[in-house]
């Protein structure tokens, strides 16, 4: 017996789960079902929600050729959106960029399985560890986002708007009280004067899904956006509302690119960087750039410490540098651990009084496939310092490091 679709359901569908849309129309939907249950992974839930809501995208945008699917999760409504395009009469070869902070192993399986079936979509869609702060586009990109949860949903209008782009959001999860920070910037960069809205009696009435994507719409409509509101099935979730906004003008407001400063995408630090950490800009228009970044690792991990030094003139320093970047060579080959090694000079000024100049440099470490502990910098830090003892007495009274 087979079992009819169930809009909301969050249960994985599986393998046998693909008889079930056998005879599903449009013909498409049935054979993406297909690909989906073969994957395992996915809930049946999403596969609706991203279905549905694809079809409208494509409905209001069918000439936006490049889509950037913002939170994606696994990246379904990327590729159905590539699927649409190049599947439907009058093919429109449409690329996309699933942009979100984690890969999850179901985005991997997605386009195996949908490869699998479309081989001739290699290379339509690619999967880009990033975060929504750091988006922007030079050329004509269609944003678009499936419950991009709370102020997430805000962050891709403010990309969008920055970046004067079309934009297609279901957002989720609205909270007036965590949303006040992202709704106030989106009512700056739009020029939108009325105030954030806040908790009020209205809230309790229209609740904060209605009131906020009503602050949503008349924010873009003051950034001259041409606004409309469509739905999925109510059946599938609570959170069925779709905002789409087009630029009525292409002329980027020369105060916008200003906000791009205020980017909260995290700065480097030690440890294990994840990639989405690293990329502080995404230009998401750019198919060869976010193809480049969508073969990086997840992740990393760095460690970085500095030496400073006394030295008896300028000529030294590429010296004492090349010499920092021999041992360490050596020190990271020792181990077999293949770590890289950089060494740069961060920080030198000359002394007048003393006649001396000094000069900083970072020692960075930085691993792929192995980490790299606190203990493990300290260490290659004592036996660089064993190794430069040695440098410095076959050159007596050239360096001396600071604080000695
Ligand atoms: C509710 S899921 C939606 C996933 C997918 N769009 C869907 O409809 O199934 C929200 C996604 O946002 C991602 N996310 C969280 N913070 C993010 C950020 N700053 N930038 C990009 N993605 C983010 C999460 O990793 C998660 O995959």
């Amino acid at each position: 017996m087979t079992r009819s679709l169930s809009l909301h359901s969050r249960r994985k569908l599986k393998p046998r789960d693909a008889s079930r849309f056998a005879y599903e129309a449009p013909p498409l939907f049935a054979e993406l079902a297909a690909a989906v249950c073969e994957t395992g992974m996915l809930p049946e839930k999403e596969l609706h929600e991203c279905w549905q809501m694809a079809q409208i995208v494509d409905r209001a945008f069918p000439d936006s050729l490049r889509i950037a699917d913002i939170a994606a999760g696994h990246g379904l409504l990327a590729w159905i959106l590539v699927l649409l395009a190049r599947k439907s009469e009058g093919l429109r070869p449409r690329t996309a960029v699933a942009v979100d902070i984690t890969r999850p192993k179901s985005a991997d399986s997605l386009a195996a399985s949908l490869l699998k079936k479309w081989p001739e979509l290699s290379g339509s869609v690619h999967f880009v560890e990033g975060s929504a702060e750091a988006i922007q586009a030079d050329k004509a990109t269609l944003f678009v986002a499936a419950h991009a949860c709370g102020s997430l949903s805000d962050q891709v209008l403010l990309a969008a708007l920055r970046s004067r782009s079309p934009l297609a959001i279901m957002p989720c999860c609205h909270s007036l009280r965590k949303q006040q920070e992202s709704l106030l910037s989106l009512a700056q960069l739009s020029g939108y004067s009325a105030g954030v809205p806040v908790r009020s009696p209205l809230e309790s009435n229209a609740g904060p899904s209605l009131v906020i994507d009503l602050f949503r719409k008349e924010a873009l409509a003051s950034a001259d956006y041409d606004v409309q509101e469509a739905m999925i099935q109510p059946e599938i979730t609570p959170f069925h509302r779709i905002i789409l906004a087009r630029p009525r003008t292409e002329v980027r407001d020369p105060g916008m690119a200003l906000t791009m400063g205020h980017s909260r995408v995290p700065v480097q630090r030690s440890g294990q960087v994840r990639a989405f950490e690293k990329l502080h800009t995404l230009n998401v228009a750019d198919a060869k750039e976010t193809e480049a970044l969508s073969h990086r690792p997840s992740r990393e991990w760095t460690r970085f410490f500095d030496l400073s030094f006394w030295m008896k003139d300028e000529a030294l320093v590429p010296s004492l540098h090349d010499e920092l970047n021999r041992l360490m060579t050596a020190l990271s080959e020792q181990g077999q651990n293949s770590w890289e090694t950089r060494v740069t000079v961060r920080d030198q000024y000359w002394n007048p009084a003393t006649q001396q100049r000094a000069c900083t440099f970072r020692i960075e470490v930085r691993s792929v496939a192995v980490p790299i502990e606190k203990a493990d910098a300290l260490r290659l830090r004592r036996e660089l310092g064993h190794g430069l003892d040695a440098f410095f007495a076959a050159c007596p009274g050239a360096f001396r490091r600071r604080g000695d």
